[in-house]
């Protein structure tokens, strides 16, 4: 029997890691984790004061980055950014697809081809871009981990969110064809389905919006809202890791179970 390796969780120090999306919610989450595990990230967002606000942030806590304001929709802008990721640092281990812009609230009977355009370019369209980016670097090592984002809304068919939900579920199932396409690679691809909403609440809600928010949680198994970077960054971490390395083409709920309420 070959002797153990001992793969291990706590690899990543060093490793190179795109995080689309990341300067807010859930991807500056990632961001600050991984940053505080050695991991040398690049971030993106789509406006250029939270990117710099980012870059702030990101140099306060030591982490090596490299911040750029640019849009998931953009093919060759992402081409060029994990370019100046290894021309930097000489390798591309991770990806975090983590970026998708959103619509309004709307009943399926009013969603526009806008809507649909938006949700698809920036959710399985940018998140494929994004794939094809890192990829050749990732074979180049023979290593690599892509880990992408959906939504349990479209497991459960929410009402409201038809271009969200079928967006995500459309990235689901990139993240399964990558998998099989990229496992002989040595590259695995997951997809996380993350609960962490406190952060896109208004401060200034109302007094109803925030009594809509925490019914939420009323009958959430572990009863409250994930965080950015303490509940949903640990697992994304995980997923980059040396210790996943037999897991591929799953879909992993960080919801603390809220999907058992539907
Ligand atoms: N939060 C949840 O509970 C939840 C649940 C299920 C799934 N998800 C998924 O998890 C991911 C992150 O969610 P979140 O709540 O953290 O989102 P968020 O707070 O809205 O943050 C989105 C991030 O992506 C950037 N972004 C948006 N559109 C972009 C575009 N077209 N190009 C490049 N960057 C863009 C934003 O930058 P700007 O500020 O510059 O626009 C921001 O940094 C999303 O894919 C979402 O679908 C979240």
């Amino acid at each position: 029997m070959a002797a153990p390796t001992h793969a291990d969780v706590s690899d990543l120090a060093g490793r190179v890691v795109l995080i689309t999306g990341a300067t807010r919610g859930i991807g500056l989450g990632v961001a600050r984790h991984l940053g505080t595990l050695g991991v040398r990230v690049g971030v993106t967002g789509r406006k250029p004061e939270r990117v710099e606000e980012t870059a702030v942030t990101l140099s306060d806590v030591g982490v090596d980055h490299i911040a750029r304001a640019l849009d998931v929709r953009d093919g060759d802008g992402t081409v060029e950014m994990v370019g100046a990721m290894h021309e930097r640092w000489g390798r591309v281990d991770g990806l975090v697809a983590n970026a998708q812009s959103f619509r309004p609230v709307t009943p399926l009977a009013d969603v526009s081809a806008d809507d649909m355009d938006l949700l698809f370019d920036t959710g399985p369209k940018g998140t494929l871009w994004s794939m094809q980016a890192v990829v050749p670097f990732m074979r180049e090592r023979r290593w690599g981990r892509i880990v992408t984002m959906g939504t349990a809304l479209g497991l459960t068919g929410a009402a409201g969110y038809g271009p969200y939900a079928a967006s995500n579920e459309a990235i689901r199932s990139l993240t399964r064809t990558a998998a099989n396409e990229w496992g002989r690679d040595g590259i695995t691809v997951n997809c996380v389905l993350p609960a962490s909403a406190r952060h896109r609440l208004n401060p200034d809600a109302d007094a109803d919006r925030k009594a809509v928010f925490d019914a939420m949680y009323a009958e959430h198994p572990l009863g409250r809202d994930g965080d950015p970077e303490d509940d949903i960054a640990p697992v994304v971490a995980f997923l980059l890791s040396d210790a996943s390395r037999y897991v591929t083409g799953q879909t992993v709920g960080v919801d603390g179970g809220g999907i058992m309420r539907a």
